[in-house]
């Protein structure tokens, strides 16, 4: 279905543009990096933006529980189950100005481009901003989708600390009371129709091709481990090795373990250890507690589970005097996307001439808990060398408004005339 062309000149790059470097002011790190923790005071002030940017346009907000945020455009029948689009706003520690942040502005300006070219729908669109999609201070990522889809309970988080030992629960009542003027609705209401993301690819498969558009058919699976290895502390000049219960180094046969059961000559299983803690953390100290993170990923679900299974008695068999707990904090299995979305996707892009890919992605997204509740899919662009997770993560303005422009005809499609 061709898009009217006064919706795709509606779209405007320069605005856009404006409001994601405004947003990357919030949390802005050396490189053009940010870092935005999710409930933290730069998360609220980037979340009173977008409120005050969506009211300014006319959008109705609302948040829920656990502090997801609603910016709602009326359609003909505001009876009608919404489309509903967006992404997260908090970002990695030393993260990009992209990542997240773009899917919820892709919305805003799609929403806004729809209202100043006249087109009503029928069903009302939202643009939303899930809580904690990355992860970064309160592990896992997920939150606010699982939790509002239903796949997890609200509570699942409340004792999960971050660095500074606050709980998720502390940081979501103080964020919530911060927002107490904003009416709370409760989870997985209104049901949507559709649900679409924006977000850049973070991989270097479209720019390689000298491609526009990414057409998401799915997300592989994900399974994230908290592993602690308990030995004793002990004097590091006196203690002979025999008699040492050393965490650090029962870590790093486990993880070297853990390398041998997750080799892929194919490379499409993916391990990573990204966070490793030590304790006392003293240079003259026998460590007691070493703990680290497993982030495990595969398209299949088969090898996902097998692989993912074996990792607690792979650990157990790798120490030499330390005992170890292993903790499963997410478990994401892959999802492929029912073809509603990616059609309409790809139908907007051919109308506009874009070059696109079906394709799926690497990594996980809010969309995929959004799978079991109504057809849902995902519009990635392109970014420099494939990079993100990394301060120099970029698309260019002309990318991205690409990227909007295939939205705003999706949803339109999407929400009916
Ligand atoms: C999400 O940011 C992921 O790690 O895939
Ligand atoms: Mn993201
Ligand atoms: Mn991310
Ligand atoms: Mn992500």
């Amino acid at each position: 279905m061709a898009a009217p062309p006064n919706l795709i000149a509606a779209v405007d790059e320069a605005r856009q543009w404006d409001r994601l470097m405004r947003m990357a002011q919030l949390g802005a790190i050396p490189g053009d990096g940010v870092n935005r923790p999710c409930l933290s005071p730069l998360d609220r002030e980037a979340r009173r933006l977008l409120i005050g940017w969506a009211r300014e346009l006319g959008l109705t907000v609302a948040t829920d529980g656990l502090a997801n945020l609603f910016l709602r455009h009326e359609g003909t029948d505001p009876d009608a189950a919404p489309v509903l689009t967006g992404s997260h706003m908090d970002s990695q520690p030393n993260g990009g100005r992209f990542d997240g942040i773009w899917g919820v502005l892709a919305g805003l300006e799609a929403v806004q481009a729809i209202r100043e070219a006249g087109i009503a729908t029928r069903r009302p669109i939202e643009v939303v901003a899930w809580t904690n999609e990355e992860g970064g201070r309160f592990a896992p990522g997920c939150m606010g989708s699982m939790a509002w889809s239903g796949f997890r309970p609200a509570d699942s988080w409340d004792s999960v600390t971050d660095a500074a030992g606050t709980t998720f629960r502390a940081a979501l009542e103080e964020h919530l009371a911060a927002e107490a003027d904003l009416p709370r609705r409760p989870f997985g209401t209104p049901r949507p129709h559709a649900y679409v993301e924006a977000h850049i690819e973070q991989g270097p498969r479209l720019e390689a091709g000298g491609l526009d558009i990414g057409i998401v058919t799915g997300i592989q699976g994900s399974r994230w481990f908290t592993v602690e290895i308990h030995g004793r502390t002990d004097h590091a000049g006196t203690t002979p090795l025999g008699q040492r219960k050393d965490a650090v180094q029962d870590m790093l046969r486990a993880i070297a373990a853990l390398n041998a059961l997750t080799h892929d000559p194919a490379d499409v299983l993916r391990f990573t250890v990204g966070r490793v803690e030590v304790f006392p953390n003293a240079s003259n100290t026998v460590a007691n507690l070493a703990r680290f993170s497993i982030d495990l990923r595969h398209p299949d679900k088969d090898v996902l589970l097998k692989r993912g299974d074996a990792i607690p008695g792979v650990i157990q068999a790798a120490l030499r005097g330390c005992t170890a707990t292993v903790t499963e904090t997410f478990h994401a299995l892959p999802v492929t996307f029912r073809p509603e979305v990616p059609d309409a996707v790809e139908r907007a892009a051919a109308a506009q001439g874009l070059k696109s890919l079906r394709m799926p992605s690497g990594a996980f997204h809010d969309a995929q808990f959004l799978v079991p509740l109504c057809p849902s899919g995902m519009i990635f662009v392109p970014c420099r060398d494939g990079v993100s997770h990394h301060p120099s993560e970029y698309s260019s303005p002309e990318q991205l408004a690409r990227g909007t422009r295939v939205l705003a005809a999706a949803l339109v499609e999407l929400a009916g005339a």
